[in-house]
């Protein structure tokens, strides 16, 4: 796959995302580059950590860091409050200090626990994201948002804080398990269905059993569209809001199966309804709705939930999406157009219902 660069302008700071193949040795120099130097502390995850993590440290301490690790169990109940106060003790035992920095090597996971670490350690120390996930590759990596979960709401507890660099080494993505490729496709098909038509239609032609790392243009496209919107709107008061297409039902699905459901295949769920709300709406016509759920299942994707609309209805309600007492829905008009669609109580538990494919 060729190497890409694309840098991201957020309004609170600036930088690279760079995304390729042999980068990971390249970690430390390209750190030290930028200006960071000093301590570092890599925090991983345990099945990343053994596979990868001494080339992370080897490159780091090459470059003249002072290194330390520390790695948390896999899964999205590390995203706690309990993980949280663990990181937060472990940098002040090692003294960790403003000048020192943070790297995050893993998937989302890794990389919102990290980065709302080093948003409120000494309230904010520089960070870098390394992304081992398609999904962090395509999405949670690019952006600053930062956040971990409260038993009753995911991301819950959370600040936009941006990374000084993105560095997805592809290599990487060699030994991601079968069923989170699957995942991670969910956000490139959401990129896809929200803005980019050309995407979709690539995505169509795609042999399913297609490893990621020959999806160069997928995660090129999915990065360049990320920053461009980030670039708008950093803090999610307007344009960025369409990234959560499929995210409010997705999510609700996916706090309901206790995270037994994989964020990635929560979305494909969330997307498939949103699209049956749309089309329930009148705004997508059947045929777009036909093609996104077969996309979507051509990928070996879940689009349907086993919940019904009422038990999914009181997570809703606790969704940062909700503003003045209203639900911002992300509904899909065509294949590359959404529309932000706010919508009374009353009208949400209407459009759950025609969303969970229940008679509304
Ligand atoms: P994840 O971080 O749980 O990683 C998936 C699994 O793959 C884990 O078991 C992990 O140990 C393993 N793994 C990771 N890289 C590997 C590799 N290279 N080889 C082998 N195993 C590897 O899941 P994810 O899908 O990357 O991220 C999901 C999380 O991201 C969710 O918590 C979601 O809320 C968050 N997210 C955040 C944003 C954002 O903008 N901050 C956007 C989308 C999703
Ligand atoms: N994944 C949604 C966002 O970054 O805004």
């Amino acid at each position: 796959m060729k190497n890409f660069v694309i840098p991201v302008h957020a309004t609170s700071g600036s930088y690279e995302v760079k995304v390729g193949s042999g980068l990971l040795p390249t970690l430390g120099s390209e750190m030290k580059s930028l200006g960071l130097s000093g301590r570092c502390v890599v925090v991983s995850g345990e099945n990343v950590f053994p596979i990868y993590g001494q080339t992370v440290l080897k490159s780091l301490r090459e470059a003249g860091f002072r290194t330390d690790s520390v790695a948390f169990p896999a899964g999205e109940n590390t995203k706690s409050l309990e993980r949280y106060g663990e990181l937060m003790n472990f940098l002040t035992k090692k003294q960790l200090s403003r000048s020192d920095c943070l790297v995050a090597l893993g998937g989302g996971v890794t990389g919102d626990l990290t980065g709302f670490a080093a948003a409120t350690y000494q309230r904010g120390i520089r960070f870098v994201q390394v992304p081992t996930t398609l999904l962090a590759a395509v999405d949670s990596s690019v952006g600053g948002k930062t956040a971990i979960n409260l038993p009753a709401a995911k991301n819950q507890v959370g600040a936009f804080y941006q990374p000084r660099l993105v560095l997805c080494d592809t290599d990487t993505l060699k030994t991601l398990p079968e069923r989170e490729k699957r995942a991670g496709l969910a956000e490139v098909i959401k990129m896809a269905v929200l803005a980019d038509p050309d995407l979709f239609d690539l995505l169509q032609r795609l042999d399913p059993s297609i490893p990621p790392d020959a999806l160069p243009e997928a995660i090129e496209a999915c990065v360049r569209m990320k920053a461009e919107i980030v670039e708008e709107d950093e803090r999610d008061l307007g344009k960025r809001r369409l990234l959560n297409l499929g995210h409010s039902f997705g999510h609700a699905v996916e706090q309901k199966s206790g995270y037994a459901l994989l964020h990635g295949e929560a979305v494909a769920v969330g997307i498939a309804m949103a699209c049956r709300a749309a089309a329930h709406l009148g705004m997508l016509d059947e045929g777009s709705l036909a093609a996104i759920i077969e996309l979507l299942q051509r990928f070996g994707l879940p689009t349907e939930t086993e919940y019904s609309a009422e038990d999914l209805f009181s997570i809703l309600l606790l969704d940062k999406k909700i503003a003045d007492g209203k639900m911002h829905l992300v509904l899909p008009k065509s294949i590359g157009w959404c529309e932000i669609v706010p919508v009374s109580r009353d009208e949400l538990r209407h459009l759950l219902a025609a969303a969970c494919g229940e008679e509304a």
